[in-house]
């Protein structure tokens, strides 16, 4: 069991939360590694995926965690819906609440859009990304692929670069990854870092040789073109030449590291292709591990113990 009722940010939650999902996962990932994949856990819990901003990884992901623990699933892609027509985000959920609907995993433009969606209805809230706030899964599956990767996250030293200014990626890293102690470093042009990012206790580097020689891995950010309003450096030119990884600058460095990005990739932008493909190179794993991670959260959110 979770010490919350809904998901709604990694900053809500207590490292003890973050540890049982992590260890609920665990078992998750031996079953879906089984040749029969599901488990009936959350059989008779109805799960609505709404989704009123384009994903791929996070809704497919949840999908098949909600199927893989034998729930009912309805989807809502807000394009295809009355929202176009100009029906609220309360008109539009409660109508679908009406219909018994018992947890709502959501990705949202607006930031707190979650939260308040908690605190108008009756039903379980998952924040699948809201705006430039949080995105409470895909922290916890970086962290957990970290665990993966080296046994434990305390003490790591983990890069977060690119767009920090627009990503909720970065904000849920930040407080999952200090939670579990470990050390947490923002490197991005100045003006895509948030002037109140010192406050949250991150070191901040605008040289991307330096931070790469600092981290043990560097988890890349695409630049969300689609949440700037004003241009925030002089041109996509100049910025892979400032903060693109490419083979040349990791075998220049002293010692090998290990890369990370939620996705989607710029492919030659942040990170080249050779870079993504390669060896060092988690993103699959994140992906793989994003079912297992869903997966937990929706059990411990059930609060069922039949798994
Ligand atoms: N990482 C992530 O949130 O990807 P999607 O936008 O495809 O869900």
């Amino acid at each position: 069991m979770l010490s919350v009722r809904h998901l709604l940010g990694i900053k809500d939650l207590k490292p003890e939360d973050i540890q049982s999902v992590f260890s609920t996962a665990d078992n998750f990932k031996d079953v879906i590694n089984r040749p029969i994949k599901k488990v009936p856990s959350l059989r008779d819990v109805t799960i609505a995926n709404l989704f009123f901003e384009n994903s791929t990884r996070t809704r497919l992901s949840f999908e098949l965690a909600e199927r893989r623990l034998s729930a009912d699933v309805v989807n809502f892609a807000a394009a295809s819906s009355s929202v176009s027509k100009g029906e609220t985000l309360i008109d539009t959920v409660s109508n679908i609440l009406a219909m018994k609907v018992d947890m709502v995993v959501m990705r949202h433009p607006h930031p707190g859009s979650a939260l308040f969606l908690s605190k108008h209805v009756d039903a379980t809230i998952i924040n699948a990304g809201d705006g430039a706030h949080e995105h409470p899964t895909q922290a916890l599956l970086d962290a957990f692929t970290i665990r993966e990767k080296f046994g434990e996250v305390s003490g790591k030293k983990i890069a977060i670069i690119g767009d920090i200014l627009h990503s909720r990626v970065a904000l849920s890293n930040i407080f999952c990854l200090k939670k579990l102690g470990a050390e947490v470093m923002v490197c991005g042009p100045a003006t895509l870092m948030p002037k109140h990012i010192p406050a949250l206790g991150v070191r901040v580097e605008h040289n991307l040789r330096k931070a790469l020689e600092w981290c043990d891995v560097a988890n890349m950010l695409r630049i969300q073109l689609e949440r700037q309003d004003i241009r925030y450096f002089p041109s996509i030119r100049e910025y892979i030449q400032m903060y693109g990884v490419n083979r040349e600058i990791l075998d220049s460095l002293s010692k090998p590291i290990t890369i990370m990005h939620p996705g989607p990739i710029n492919r030659g932008v942040e990170i080249t292709s050779d870079v993504a493909d390669s060896g060092q190179s988690l993103i699959l794993q994140q992906v793989e591990n994003g079912v297992a991670i869903r997966m937990a959260v929706l059990y411990l959110l059930a609060g069922r113990n039949d798994a």
